[in-house]
């Protein structure tokens, strides 16, 4: 069972595929404990006693105000910003950088223009010195599990904006890490589109059984994707409440327990809002 700070509920009977079944994830257990984030020059804490247990292959949503600190939380994971008290741990191992166990997806693709979908794919793994037999293989079956098969000799404008997010998730998932790190990836994306995606990163996420972290601002991707969904406090930045959501995947967007998980995490949401700022307007007087 995994319970966070106050206010969290108890995720027991949650759907758990790290729960040690046959071919349960065997590696993924992301740890973030007692963390607390100051930035330089500020004497604000921007995270505080933050304690995150992600478990092989679940796949956690971190919703919360504008400025909450999910994306340093994130940065924290992927080994860009070290703590100043508590430790992110992966597998039990300290994280202390960056590494190829850990990938991130952000809302900028970040793609290289003068590369194609392909090249951009592989460019980690030529980094890495990978050889070319490998390398190509293992670019093809990433490109395979986005879809994009077709379409690996595209240059980076010849590629639509979901196309292009496609070819980033593809970039992280070409290095095997253990945990995708996704900071609102598909923020910048029609509707219709984000519904391709959602249902493919499921797809993906089914079959590789990858921890995900995933950041978002839409409640409705939230209760779409989520094992587990952590509503963030701000000012300083800490976990107001988790929520469990136990429905199998896919799932009915229509389903009535889904709509009221999302109604009981956007009002958890809007009363952070309303008390942040009533907190702004009170200092301003
Ligand atoms: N490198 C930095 N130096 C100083 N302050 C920073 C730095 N990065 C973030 N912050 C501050 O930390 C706080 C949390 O930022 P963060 O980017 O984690 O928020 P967020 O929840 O991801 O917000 P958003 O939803 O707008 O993306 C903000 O007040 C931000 O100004
Ligand atoms: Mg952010």
């Amino acid at each position: 069972m995994t319970t966070g700070p106050s206010g969290s509920v108890p995720t027991q009977g949650r759907r758990d595929p790290g729960g040690g079944g046959p071919g349960a994830p065997t590696r993924g257990r992301l740890e973030l404990l007692g963390v607390h984030q100051l930035f330089d020059g500020s004497s604000s804490l921007v995270i505080d006693d933050v304690t995150l247990r992600c478990e092989p292959g679940e796949f956690v949503v971190v919703v919360g105000p504008s400025g909450c600190g999910k994306s340093t939380l994130l940065n924290i994971a992927a080994g860009m910003l070290r703590p100043q008290r508590g430790s992110a741990l992966l597998d039990g191992r300290p994280i202390t950088g960056p590494g190829p166990d850990r990938a991130m997806v952000f809302q900028e693709h970040g793609l290289f223009p003068w590369l194609t979908a392909a090249e951009n794919v592989g460019f980690g793994l030529r980094m890495q010195r990978v050889p070319a037999p490998e390398r190509e293989a293992r670019v093809n079956a990433a490109l395979k599990m986005v879809n994009l098969s077709h379409a690996g000799s595209k240059l980076v404008h010849e590629l639509s904006g979901g196309m292009r997010q496609r070819v980033s998730i593809a970039r992280a998932l070409v290095v095997d890490p253990a945990v995708l790190l996704m900071d609102e990836p598909f923020a910048a994306l029609d509707a219709q589109t984000r519904t391709l995606l959602h249902g493919q990163v499921q797809r993906v996420w089914s079959q590789t059984g990858k921890t995900v972290l995933f950041v978002t601002h839409s409640v409705g991707e939230a209760v779409r994707l989520a094992d587990r969904i952590i509503v963030m406090s701000s000012h300083p930045g800490r976990i107001r409440k988790e929520f469990a959501v136990t429905l199998a995947h896919p799932r009915p967007m229509d389903s009535p327990e889904l709509a009221e998980i999302g109604r009981r995490v956007r009002a958890e949401i809007q009363e952070e809002v309303s008390r942040v700022n009533a907190a702004m307007e009170a200092g301003s007087r």
